[in-house]
């Protein structure tokens, strides 16, 4: 067992600490900071949190002591939307859309999703692996420790379960905790233009069922839009998945209003994510269905939309809103939660505090982690970084600074700037 910790010096320590549940409306502005905090950590836990005055006594010579330097101390960000295994990139597309060319115009002419699947299906498992092991340091340098992490870029059988395998392998390599996501219904691959029924079926005859026999996805999500996944087609493969025992999530109004949240709060979808488009009855709807919205507003903002979903409103009401970067080689190439919490307050009009409230312990709730992330409380695993700065709205503020200086996980130092 690692020695004990005793993280000490920290100007605030950010513990979000509060009731057991989501934290909705006015909860997602309270931090439950505590200003010249001291962290104990034990077997990889948290054993006490405190002010120094309060804990001062405990620090025995058995413990590792962390000098924070007067730096702020964050709970690991939680990030509940990831597309972080793929193979090359799409940087000429992202040029074509500059000179001003749409996302939809690139898919429909072959590009998009399909070109990712073509590079992803010609990658070895150890390659693809190794390109998303680099990029779980760029998550890491931005103070993020968990990541969900989707398929959906193999779309064969054979393709999806390499992804899956991929997810499972890098969760087992020490470096930041992932949870396993199927999304064999991102796009229709090349060989089912024309015949989606075709498609469908072989996702809910072959893929499913292989892969919850290797016991490879916690969630299956499905991207819902009228020329992809639509309604009807949706609902068929996430009742399948269900059934399989899988839990359920949905890119859900990205594009279009399209009934996807109807359909996420008919079936109790854990989340609905993006939701660009949804109005005030979607919010209701979604309210109804106890559905967690998923905000990814580094996709629209890479997409150059000026349309980013009602944030403000989606709190007022009391959905227990969770934000994500959608990391991904098309329409959100950025891994850094500091930014999306930056992009989080300049353009959806949350604060700091709810923005951070959303990218740890909502998230956490999203995916049934919170027993044990999300925040600082006695009896949680140690996920926390120390961020360079000494007042944590600067985490959002100082956009492009990468700004975890030191990052733990189970207690083990796991990243250190210098
Ligand atoms: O969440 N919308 C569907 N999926 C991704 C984009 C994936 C891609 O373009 O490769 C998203 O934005
Ligand atoms: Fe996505």
């Amino acid at each position: 067992m690692p020695q004990p910790l005793a993280v000490v010096g920290i100007s605030e320590l950010v513990t979000l600490s509060g009731p057991p549940r989501a934290r909705t409306g006015a909860e997602m502005g309270d931090l439950a900071i505590m200003r010249n905090g001291v962290l104990l950590v034990r077997d990889g836990r948290i054993e006490a949190t405190g002010t120094r005055a309060e804990i001062e006594s405990r620090i025995t010579a058995e413990y590792e002591v962390i000098d924070a330097g007067g730096r702020v101390v964050l709970p690991g960000f939680v990030d509940a939307h990831t597309h972080t295994v793929f193979a090359g990139t799409r940087v000429d597309e992202f040029e074509r859309r500059a000179r001003g060319e749409t996302y939809e115009q690139i898919a429909a002419a072959g590009g998009g999703i399909r070109s990712t699947v073509r590079k992803t299906r010609a990658a070895s498992e150890d390659e693809l692996f190794e390109a998303a092991r680099a990029r779980l340091k760029w998550f890491l340098r931005n103070g993020t420790t968990t990541i969900e992490i989707k398929s959906g870029y193999g779309l064969s059988l054979a393709d999806e379960l390499k992804m899956l395998r991929v997810i499972r392998h890098l969760n087992e390599s020490g470096s930041l905790r992932t949870v396993p996501t199927f999304l064999g219904a991102h796009e229709i691959p090349d060989e089912f233009r024309g015949d989606r029924d075709g498609y469908e079926r072989l996702i809910v005859n072959e893929m499913l069922p292989a892969l919850t026999r290797e016991k490879l996805a916690c969630y299956c999500d499905t991207f819902c839009e009228p020329k992809i996944f639509p309604v009807e087609s949706a609902r068929r493969i996430l009742t399948a998945a269900r059934h399989a025992g899988l839990g359920l999530r949905i890119h859900a109004d990205q594009l279009s209003r399209s009934g996807a949240v109807e359909l996420a709060s008919e079936l109790r979808t854990a989340t609905a994510d993006h939701l660009e488009q949804t109005d005030s009855a979607g919010i209701e709807t979604l309210l109804r269905g106890g559905v967690q919205p998923v905000l990814l507003p580094a996709s629209a903002h890479t997409l150059g939309s000026k349309r980013f979903p009602p944030a403000r409103e989606m709190i007022d009401r009391g959905l227990a809103v969770v934000l994500a970067t959608d990391f991904n080689p098309g329409s959100s190439p950025t891994p850094s939660m500091p930014f999306v919490l930056s992009l989080a307050s300049t353009q959806m009009h949350i604060t700091p505090a709810q923005a951070i409230t959303a990218a740890t312990i909502n998230a956490a709730y999203s995916l049934d982690l919170a027993d044990s992330l999300g925040s600082l409380e006695p009896g949680k695993l140690a996920d926390f970084a120390i961020h360079d700065c000494s007042d944590y709205r600067e985490i959002a503020y100082h956009a492009g600074v990468e700004p975890a200086a030191r990052v733990f996980i189970a207690g083990r130092e796991v990243y250190s700037r210098s």
